[in-house]
């Protein structure tokens, strides 16, 4: 993981840098640094922390002027994240210097190479290795330094995205991308390299996204030159406007960015199906589903293939598809199916969900189905992220960006995608009355206003969330379509509260979770109208009679789960197949509030990063 930043051109590099860091540190954030050089000297800070310690020590070190810098906010893979394995890392002659997002899996191959012809190692890092290759093979040959990277990467394993330049030659950045994304902002004069736009959307709305194995000069004064690594092809560059607005990826006064991402979810969850979901007509329009329709009607079975949150979107469709659409489905995380041979045939359509687009487990899962015939579709948020161009084709869900950690409107709008995609085959394949599939369009239309009133919640939960901040462990419970809103919900607390919670199909319970029921132990069980009721309503009786403390999510209205629980929280009423819509908000709100009493670091938790990019 982590986040790369990179400017080349007629302003001062260093603020530049810095924003775009900070804009980048839902990347991975142990470590951080940049590298400036102001037409004399080459000039490097870098600290073990958060950018915000990074421009503490920076200022007091280096002098910040100068009009060409990189800039990197780390996720070790390969060593501890302290000052000296953070980036920007120099070659050993000191001319180049270079940041990395990736992991060299022959690093230490390369290394004992590279050694034994008397290059010596500060840090413990992949990324030194190679920029010292890079000098090797730069200085063997006499090359450019262009050259020497497409060279060194050849002999290279792995997965990255780099940006290098050397000291001697200050009018170029010479970037490459495998595995690991890269967008170039392409302004009058002047260029900005990062891992998404985000760092330079104020600057310009005009982006090149480097594909796999390309990489590119960026020289001031010229065109944005790329090649292929492999067979040094050139390629014309895709110069892409950019929708992205500034605003979007800012707080807009929410004191976090997972706040405002609970909030957004009205707006997202409508931006999901607007243009798609015609629900007066009874049409649903989706055209990676239509130019494909076949291989979704035949399909003897859908494969969900995911990570973390999106697994548990994944898990939710296979009730949807199942229900709705009489079509089997398995579900699997994406980093077990790719390494276990699973059985896949050209009649299974793989279904892949990733809300960055760039986790490397999942993409590997989507490479292994697609080798072996298998169809695969991508529903995916970050436009043009790997994910969406590795899949045969794919539906986005426009939730915007999602810049907190911990996973929001991602999840709710892969949920309202799937239900489309579902609604859409069940009416084709016959396997819904035409009453019903027009009263779920339509309450599928009602659902962002009825995400607006559970959010109204708000206050009561938060002096839930007061009650049970010190507790050590929750407990979740839900069955059939809220089993894996329950999975989500102890996820979203585990995450950024650092309680340990789990969740449970809530008649698993007595199977074993239920020994750890005592009065200490909050359980949040989702008991609403719909969907079995009477059965969750015992479940809470078995609860109750261990002392246990409820916390119900319940419809509107309810009588008999108030009578019983602790606490209860109204959400509004709506179908089963789309309670989870609804059910996750209150969750979130939760294990927000919670977080937020103890004072803990909400859109950035301990040991995380919002895209995993490694396996
Ligand atoms: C969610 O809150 C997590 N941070 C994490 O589980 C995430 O959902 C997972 O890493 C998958 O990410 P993706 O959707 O970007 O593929
Ligand atoms: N492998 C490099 C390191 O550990 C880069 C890590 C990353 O991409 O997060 O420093």
């Amino acid at each position: 993981m982590c986040g790369i930043v990179g400017y080349i051109g007629h302003r001062e590099a260093y603020p530049i840098i810095l924003k775009g860091l900070k804009r980048l540190e839902y990347r991975g954030y142990d470590s951080a640094g940049i590298a400036l050089f102001d037409g004399k000297d080459l000039k490097l800070s870098k600290t073990k922390g958060k950018v915000a310690d990074l421009q503490e020590r920076l200022e007091n070190e280096i002098s910040t002027s100068g009009n060409l810098g990189i800039g990197h906010t780390r996720w070790a893979t390969h060593g501890v994240p302290n000052d000296v394995n953070s980036h920007p890392h120099y070659s050993n002659s000191g001319d180049l210097v270079i940041i990395h997002n990736g992991i060299i899996e022959n690093y230490e191959s390369l290394k004992k190479e590279l050694i034994k012809r008397g290059y010596t190692f500060t840090s413990d890092t992949d990324t030194e290795v190679l920029v010292n290759l890079i000098e090797d093979v730069m200085k063997s040959d006499n090359l450019k330094l262009g050259k020497a990277v497409q060279i060194a990467l050849n002999q290279v394993v792995g997965a990255y995205a780099i940006s290098v330049f050397d000291k001697n030659k200050p009018n170029e950045i010479v970037v490459a991308r495998l595995g690991s994304p890269l967008a170039i902002g392409v302004g009058e004069d002047e260029f900005f390299i990062a891992s998404d736009a985000s760092p330079f959307i104020e600057y310009t709305n005009n982006a090149i996204y480097l594909e796999d194995e390309e990489m590119a000069i960026v020289r001031l004064g010229k065109k944005v030159k790329i090649r292929k690594i492999k067979d040094d092809s050139l390629v014309a560059p895709y110069i892409q406007e950019l929708q992205l607005n500034l605003e979007q990826i800012e707080k807009g006064g929410y004191e976090h960015f997972m706040l405002k991402e609970i909030y957004e979810q009205p707006n997202a969850i409508k931006d999901t199906y607007r243009g798609r979901l015609l629900a007066s007509q009874g049409i649903i329009k989706m055209s990676g589903i239509d130019d494909h329709l076949e291989k979704f009607t035949n399909a003897d079975r859908i494969i969900v293939v995911a990570c973390g949150t999106s697994w548990h979107a994944g898990l939710v469709s296979e009730y949807i598809f199942e229900d709705l659409a009489r079509i089997p489905v398995e579900v699997e995380y994406a980093s077990e199916f790719r390494y276990r041979n699973p059985i896949i045939t050209e009649n299974d359509v793989v279904i892949a969900i990733s809300q960055s687009g760039e986790t490397a487990d999942t993409l590997a899962a989507i490479k292994l189905a697609k080798s072996k015939g298998a169809f695969v579709f991508g529903v995916c948020n970050v436009v043009g992220s790997s994910i969406a161009r590795e899949t045969h084709a794919g539906a986005y869900t426009h939730a915007g960006p999602e810049i907190g950690v911990a996973s929001t409107k991602a999840f709710t709008t892969q949920i309202t995608v799937l239900t489309l995609i579902a609604l859409k085959l069940a009416k084709i394949k016959g396997t819904i009355s035409n009453s019903d599939y027009h009263y779920q369009l339509q309450e599928l239309e009602l659902i962002p206003e009825k995400v607006v009133e559970a959010l109204k919640a708000d206050d009561h939960i938060k002096k839930i969330a007061d009650t049970y901040k010190s507790v050590s462990n929750f407990l979740y419970l839900g069955r059939g379509y809220n089993f894996p809103v329950a999975l989500e919900g102890a996820l979203k607390l585990k995450e950024i509260s650092y309680i340990h919670a789990e969740g449970y199909p809530a008649a698993e319970m007595k199977h074993g979770p239920i020994a750890l029921i005592d009065e200490n132990m909050p359980i949040v069980v989702i008991a609403t109208k719909k969907g079995h009721y009477e059965k969750v309503v015992s479940n809470i009786q078995e609860i109750k009679s261990r002392k246990g403390k409820i916390i119900g999510i319940v419809t509107e209205g309810d009588v008999q789960v108030k009578e019983l629980a602790d606490h209860v929280i109204e959400i509004p009423e709506t179908l089963e197949s789309l309670s989870p819509l609804l059910t996750t908000i209150p969750l979130q709100l939760l294990s927000y509030y919670i977080a937020v009493l103890l004072d803990k670091n909400v859109d950035q938790p301990r040991n995380l990063a919002k895209s995993v990019t490694v396996e």
